[in-house]
């Protein structure tokens, strides 16, 4: 394999694999592994494709990109993407923190999630933030914290439209196919239609609240430009209802929320709804062949051998301009004829995943190999990183792409169960092809992992969390740096009675007896 480009910020050069000007294999001789390692340029050229693909389709009026803050957290992140004069979709009032701190422009910070605190909300009046309602008590608190500081709160409502027009299976159901209008539908974000209604009918009387506008966000259930048509014709319609019931109301600003696909889109690539019946059949046959346990495992190893592979999808979504194309057209067509004036309306988009995913790779080494030759043929290779720091990923049945950043030249002819450093089975890379003469230290590079893993790690087994580190050009800074044991521990504390000195035994005496009748 000659060098060659992987994408804009991934590369291969004599057998490594480098992020923008820097070669992996250098990065892990000097920070180590396991690592997150995170383009600061792929990040700027995702969001200015994203500026440049909806306005070039939404020419009615402004367009603001607000990334979700909960893809990726991280100060220095948060700092760049304000530093795009972007806005911000966040959450949490963590997350609420990191964006004051990054220096976006409140009004353009999107409140989200439900259930929202009520000290949540005081600070998002007070900060001028846009309060996305998404629950029926929040108005209440909002109402209140307005009249308090003398302020007029601007407020969207966030609807669940039901997308009727797409009824494939969506990808976020593992277990069988179930509708994505259906699974849509079941999702605890947005207000159903009356509550949205009523709330904005209380708001239209509110001398303290001031709507503005819609919000609805559905996730990636599905990652063709098809399920964008169908979302955008469903919002529209629902737009058009609501405002009819609030005497015609006209939004200055529409979000359509985040949920496309990012390009290599790892999303529930493990998931393959006829799995239970190969099982099936597998165990029938192993059962089958039990009176014969010399035929057995040979025959058993010969079908793992062939059958169970398992591979990234290898199928490219959407381009971020195609989302763009498709999303600003049918807004276009369907606001005006579901009654609402698009000049001046400013279009809104919360991209996570197709953001942040392909800025980030993670970096881990082979700590230890083992081949079993009986009764089955299985090799196996332990890593130093675990599902536990793919949390987001594992959630949604992700399969990364991967490479081997020290052997990119090497073809990949052996099958190998590629596993994490945990206790679980930690099955990160089950049955994947590797290089033949994999090696312990040769170096793995998980793709596409800048969206929802890094933030999304735990510290199962005692493990502290690893480092992040961005690349900007041909430099490399700390922007979250590596967990010692004694973080892990900085939580615990020993109840004054378990400090006794060795021997003494306190007394366990159930005493729930007494008072049982
Ligand atoms: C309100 C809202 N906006 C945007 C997003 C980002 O979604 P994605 O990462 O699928 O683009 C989310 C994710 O859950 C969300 O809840």
């Amino acid at each position: 394999m000659a060098d060659k480009k992987i994408d804009d910020c991934l590369s291969t050069k004599n057998g490594h694999l480098f992020i923008e000007q820097l070669n992996t294999v250098d990065i892990v001789k000097e920070y180590g592994t396991p690592a997150f390692v995170i383009s600061e340029n792929q990040l700027r050229r995702n969001i200015r494709r994203f500026q440049k693909g909806f306005e070039s389709h939404w020419p009615a009026g402004p367009v603001k990109i607000m990334p979700a803050a909960k893809a990726n957290w991280i100060s220095a992140i948060q700092k760049i993407i304000a530093d795009e004069n972007c806005g911000c979709d966040i959450y949490s009032a963590g997350e609420f923190s990191v964006a004051l701190r990054a220096g976006f422009d409140p009004q353009f910070i999107s409140v989200n999630g439900v259930p929202k605190g009520k000290d949540h909300i005081f600070r998002a009046v007070k900060e001028r933030a846009r309060i996305t309602i998404d629950g029926i008590e929040e108005i209440d608190a909002i109402e209140h914290a307005a009249k308090e500081l003398n302020i007029a709160a601007k407020v969207r409502l966030r609807v669940r439209p039901a997308v009727e027009g797409f009824t494939k299976y969506s990808d976020f159901i593992p277990t069988g196919p179930l509708s994505t209008d259906l699974v849509a539908l079941a999702y605890k974000g947005g207000l159903p239609r009356d509550a949205v209604i009523s709330i904005g009918k209380r708001i239209m009387r509110s001398r303290h609240v001031d709507l503005v506008g819609f919000h609805q966000h559905h996730g990636r259930h599905d990652a063709s430009t098809r399920y964008w048509e169908e979302q955008m014709k469903a919002y529209t319609k629902e737009i058009g209802i609501v405002s009819q019931a609030l005497d015609n109301f006209q939004p200055k600003e529409i979000s359509i929320g985040g949920g496309f696909a990012c390009p290599r889109d790892p999303f529930a690539s493990e998931v393959k709804f006829s799995e239970p019946y190969e099982y099936l059949f597998l165990h029938l046959l192993s059962k089958a062949l039990s009176p014969f346990p010399k035929l057995r495992y040979p025959i058993l190893s010969k079908i793992l051998e062939k059958v169970v592979v398992f591979k990234p999808k290898g199928k490219m979504a959407p381009s971020i301009e195609e989302y763009a194309e498709v999303c600003g057209k049918t807004l276009r067509e369907h606001l005006p004829i579901n009654g609402i004036k698009i000049k001046g309306l400013m279009l809104q988009t919360e991209p996570g995943r197709s953001l942040h995913g392909n800025t980030g790779i993670h970096l881990t080494r082979i700590m230890s190999l083992k081949p079993m030759n009986y009764p089955i043929k299985w090799k196996q290779a332990a890593i130093d990183t675990t599902e536990f720091w793919f949390t987001g990923g594992r959630y949604e049945h992700h399969v990364y792409d991967y490479i081997f950043a020290n052997k990119t030249e090497q073809e990949l002819v052996e099958k190998m169960d590629v596993l994490g450093r945990s206790c679980y089975g930690d099955r990160l890379f089950p049955a994947i092809m590797v290089p033949g003469d994999l090696k312990i230290g040769d170096i793995m590079a998980m793709l596409d992992v800048g969206a929802y893993q890094e933030v999304s790690m735990s510290n199962f087994n005692a493990m502290p969390r690893p480092a992040t580190l961005l690349v900007y050009r041909d430099k490399l800074s700390v922007i979250r740096q590596a967990e010692t044991e004694e973080d892990v521990f900085r939580r615990d504390l020993i109840p004054e009675h378990l400090q006794m000195k060795e021997g003494c035994k306190p007394d366990i005496t159930s005493s729930i007896g007494e008072n049982a009748a």
